[in-house]
């Protein structure tokens, strides 16, 4: 395979050299072809077959902020993230901030005041915000990302409004709103200025301080979407208070995977604290939202693929299966949900597959039972017309997902993952039949 030269792990041997003059050539073209024509009076006359590498780099940095009451009279961090954007604190070209807002319904439901308290918190700074319409309600959940004309009023809203590249687009919602607006706003004119603001346990510790967006697509979870980071990402705890109790279970369950492939000591304190996060102690819940979003933050950071050009996926550990569960229960399973299901499954299978210690999984079940999950569903058992597993395929799926080598992420113990390229469909049935008896 050939490999540009400035793809994460490419070789640093003797290629280096020949890389540099592969790159150089493109300045020695640029000033050949001054000199001939000032020198000669004509153009070098090109080599029929050559290869002249583009490169360039583009650095990302994007404030991730935590506040508790984003628009409360006297909060200032909204407008200062939108002013902290400009280049050496100038104002947009438009003087003031101009933006538009898309809001979850299931937020607005659960929030009643929470319209009112924008239009007021808006109005106090007229002289430097301009919401170019009231916000945008949209019915999120799992349904806007299973349906691309459900995009549709969101591009129109910033058509319609002229949102462009120097405007901006603030999204509040769960993870599923924010991947349908992150995809809005990066098709948008190419990509417009885009602030998430999560309102789920799920979103605020995990998909909302990452790097993805997308919808499902093709009857299959993300089919369709990018790698567009957002320009900031606001996490507002005052949000979680209308939280139904199921959702603020079901995000927990990313903070136990990530403390599985990254961090005995927070999976050792996620156990020692799992009563006061089962009855969703605020305080229980901030610290293991903080936890989990550092994790993925230095995940994605600094593990050096963070648009996963490579096959590894360490986050999606529990993840193949859970993808594949969602859409084999038509959606009645949350992400959250499927992935705690996932992740007991994958832990399974690293004791089945002799890398993990006999014991530890049944260590994992019990944090996740008495975190409230229910770790069985009957799509587990789903089979086709002739017979083959669906959950199985699933795995296939993941491979074609990735290209390639099938890449899963396993655990060697708890706190340390290890990638495997092959996972034996034998395996993964006993590891079904385990977790039935577990929730039996
Ligand atoms: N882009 C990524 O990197 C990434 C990572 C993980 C998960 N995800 C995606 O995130 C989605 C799941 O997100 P989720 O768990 O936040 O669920 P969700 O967005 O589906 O929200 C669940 C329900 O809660 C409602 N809701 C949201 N905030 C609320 C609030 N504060 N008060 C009351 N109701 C509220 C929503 O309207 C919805 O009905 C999945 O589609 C998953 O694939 C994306
Ligand atoms: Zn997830």
């Amino acid at each position: 395979m050939t490999r540009c030269p400035m793809t994460p792990g490419s070789s640093h041997t003797t290629h280096d050299s020949a890389d540099r003059v592969a790159f150089d050539r493109v300045a020695l073209e640029r000033v050949a072809f001054e000199r001939a024509v000032n020198d000669a009076g004509h153009p070098p006359q090109p080599d029929a077959t050559t290869t002249l590498w583009q490169r360039f780099s583009v650095p990302y940095a994007f404030p991730v902020s935590f506040t508790r009451d984003l628009f409360a009279a006297d909060n200032e961090m909204l407008l200062a993230t939108l002013e902290r954007h400009e280049p050496a604190g100038r104002p947009g070209q438009h003087g003031r901030q101009r933006l538009l807002m898309f809001i979850d319904a299931g937020v607005v439901a659960g929030m009643p005041t929470l319209l009112g308290r924008i239009a007021a918190w808006c109005a106090q700074r007229a002289d430097r915000l301009e919401p170019v319409a009231a916000p945008l309600v949209v019915q999120a959940g799992e349904a806007i990302k299973n349906d691309w004309a459900a995009l549709d009023p969101m591009h129109r809203a910033i058509h319609e409004h002229a949102i462009d590249r120097h405007s901006w687009v603030v999204a509040i919602g769960g993870g599923a709103l924010l991947d349908a607006a992150g995809l809005v706003a990066a098709t948008a004119h190419r990509g417009v200025r885009h602030v998430r603001v999560p309102t789920t346990v799920l979103s605020q510790n995990d998909s909302g301080v990452g790097v993805k967006n997308g919808i499902n697509h093709y009857g299959q979870k993300n089919w369709l979407g990018t790698f567009a980071p957002p320009d900031a990402v606001i996490n507002d705890s005052a949000f979680l208070t209308c939280l139904p109790e199921r959702d603020r279970r079901a995000g927990m369950a990313e903070a136990v995977k990530v403390a599985l492939i990254r961090d005995a000591g927070f999976f050792a304190w996620l156990e020692e604290h799992v009563t006061a996060l089962a009855a969703f102690d605020a305080e229980a819940v901030a610290v293991s939202i903080r936890r989990c979003a550092v994790l993925h933050m230095h995940q994605i950071g600094t593990a050096g693929d963070p648009f996963e050009r490579g096959s590894a996926r360490p986050l999606d550990f529990g993840h193949w299966a859970a993808h594949r569960l969602e859409t084999l229960s038509g959606h009645a399973l949350r992400h959250g949900e499927a992935v705690a299901i996932g992740v007991a499954l994958d832990t399974r299978c690293s004791v089945l597959q002799g890398l993990l210690p006999p014991g530890e999984d049944a260590r994992v079940v019990r944090l996740l039972q008495a975190l409230g999950f229910t770790l069985w569903h009957h799509a587990l058992d789903r089979r086709d017309a002739a017979g083959g597993h669906l959950l199985c395929s699933g795995l296939e799926d993941f491979r074609i997902h990735l290209g390639g080598e099938l890449t899963i992420t396993l655990l060697e113990r708890i706190g340390r993952g290890v990638e495997v390229h092959e996972l034996p469909d034998s395996t993964v049935l006993a590891a079904i039949d385990w977790l039935r008896g577990c929730t039996a």
